[in-house]
């Protein structure tokens, strides 16, 4: 038997992952909490752990899980930043999802940026109480736009063609262009200063964190729209906030936020929120903020279920070795073991 503890569970990860529970010989122990050093002592007996993004996954909590025996961090998501690879590496094997649906992600971006361009999220609320005054409803059209995105792999890609579908004009930066692609790449201060609209679709790592900062905001055009469903990290928040009081940004749709793991994903309507920072952005007329959704779509649950389960099996059932690991930054790159589908360490 395998047995996984699997931390931050929320009512929607169960039917998906309840299908597998007991099959290929897998328990699965359900845990609301977040992993992070008071809680990995919960683990004891685990051969895993299942993690989502706003788990804490740092040196102490490896250190721990590791002296419990726990062998494997599967993380339940794309992104990783939660989680020290490098502190890992020789400890606990980390997998991944890679790809569960990035349509569900690019299309929640366009969901954003349509209901700010077309005031949306306004017209709801009047309707409800019968009003159907269109003042202050003014848009924009899309078509004929510049968008600019940062980050062009599963994620920006699919963004791209979507905005193209609305005869957007397409720019991108990506420190790896794909190469013989129709993609105009640009430096990121060429994509600040020409986008109406800027997307973030990279990871966040020590390079990218904060990119969009006062100085890049500094570049940007008069009322460009800040589209960000990657990681809040890649913000400062604070920029963004003087940006909008500045009337330099026009408005941001945001998915995601750098001090969010404390606070989305749970209720807190009957709760005075401490953040005042989020508190203030939410207060603006033209920003949007969901709560780290753009994933929750049927198919991505049911595929990060799936990849999951298969990450976790193959590990097991496959001398450790998986397709799926985060071994990057292994310091041995050149001779990567996992590029030779060998076991990392
Ligand atoms: P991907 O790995 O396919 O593509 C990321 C791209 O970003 C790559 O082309 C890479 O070269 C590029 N990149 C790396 N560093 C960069 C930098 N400093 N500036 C610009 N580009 C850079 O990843 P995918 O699947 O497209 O996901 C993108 C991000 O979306 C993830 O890292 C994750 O943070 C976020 N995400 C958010 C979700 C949500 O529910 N809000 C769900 C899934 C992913």
């Amino acid at each position: 038997m395998i047995k996984i503890a699997f931390y931050d569970t929320k009512a929607y990860d169960r039917p998906s992952f309840d299908r597998y529970a007991g099959l290929h010989g897998l328990e699965i122990k359900y845990l609301e909490t977040k992993l992070g050093e008071d809680t990995a002592e919960l683990a004891r007996g685990c051969d895993a752990v299942c993690v989502f993004v706003n788990d804490t996954v740092n040196a102490p909590v490896i250190d721990r899980l590791h002296s419990l025996g726990v062998k494997l961090i599967a993380l339940r998501s794309a992104g990783y930043n939660n989680v020290d690879v490098s502190h890992a590496f020789g400890k606990i094997h980390v997998v991944h999802v890679p790809a569960y649906s990035p349509y569900a992600v690019a299309e929640h971006a366009m969901a954003l940026l349509l209901t700010s361009v077309r005031r949306i999220h306004k017209a709801y609320n009047r309707t409800r109480e019968f009003n159907f005054s269109l003042s202050g409803l003014t848009g924009f059209d899309l078509h004929g736009k510049t968008v600019g995105v940062i980050g062009t792999g599963k994620i920006g890609h699919i963004f791209m063609d979507i905005c193209r579908g609305f005869g957007m004009k397409v720019i991108a930066y990506d420190p790896y262009p794909i190469p013989d692609s129709c993609i105009e790449y640009v430096s990121p201060d060429e994509l600040y200063t020409r986008s109406d609209i800027i997307s973030l679709h990279c990871p966040l790592t020590d390079s990218s964190r904060h990119m969009i900062n006062s100085e890049a905001v500094a570049k940007m055009k008069h009322g460009v729209i800040i589209v960000n469903t990657s990681r809040g990290g890649l913000i400062d928040a604070e920029a963004l906030l003087d940006g909008i009081k500045g009337r330099k940004i026009g408005a941001a749709c945001l998915d995601v936020y750098e001090e969010e793991a404390d606070i989305f994903f749970e209720d807190r309507s009957g709760h005075i929120l401490d953040d005042d920072l989020l508190s203030r952005l939410i207060s603006m007329p033209n920003v949007i903020v969901t709560s780290h959704q753009a994933f929750l779509t049927e198919e991505a649950l049911d595929n990060i279920a799936e990849t999951t389960v298969n990450n976790i099996l193959s590990f097991y059932n496959n001398d450790g070795a998986c397709d799926n690991e985060l071994c990057y930054r292994c310091g041995n790159v050149e001779r990567c073991k996992k590029s030779r589908k060998e076991k990392c360490f």
